[in-house]
């Protein structure tokens, strides 16, 4: 069950709630699909501003929808496809201010402003990525960036 934490109004504080609440609802003794589940309703818990949070899942070349809040999303992302299939041909996080800019963006939820792709990177690998939108325009930045890499981090660690 979920302890509801009293949220912040300073966006690095709510990622440090986060980071401190997060472990208390995954276990890696748990299928992966378990620990991504509640991680995807924690960050939700946590972040303002946002629409769709949520994990695709790779296998061979193509990345497949996984845990999310939101939205129902698009199935399959091909690598290089899209902000998802961006950041696993680059294996590293896309970070898109203005979507209508991004020459190929895949829409899931017509509301979606912005939009953060964070890697789960495992030996060099990209085994999944962290998908959120935003409705309001360049809500991600460096910061976002720096505590979602974390984030990212703590569920490679755990996953079972
Ligand atoms: N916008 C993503 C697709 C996934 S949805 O946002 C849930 C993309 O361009 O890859």
């Amino acid at each position: 069950m979920f302890v509801p934490v009293e949220r912040s109004k300073d966006k690095e504080e709510n990622y440090r709630l986060l980071l401190e609440n997060l472990p208390h609802y995954i276990d890696k003794d748990t299928p992966w699909y378990t620990t991504l589940a509640n991680a995807a309703s924690v960050i939700d818990y946590f972040l303002s501003d946002v629409n769709w949070v949520g994990f695709y899942i790779v296998e061979k070349d193509a990345l497949y929808l996984g845990p999310f809040q939101g939205l129902a999303g698009c199935l399959k992302i091909l690598s290089g496809q899209g902000v998802c299939g961006t950041a696993l041909a680059r294996k590293e996080t896309v970070i898109v201010d203005d979507v209508h800019d991004f020459s190929g963006h895949i829409t899931c939820d017509a509301a979606t402003e912005s939009e953060i792709v964070v890697p789960l990177l495992k030996g060099g690998r990209v085994i999944a990525v962290l998908d959120i939108d935003s409705p309001k325009k360049a809500r991600f930045d460096t910061k976002d960036r720096k505590w979602l890499e974390k984030v990212s981090a703590l569920l490679v660690d755990n996953l079972g």
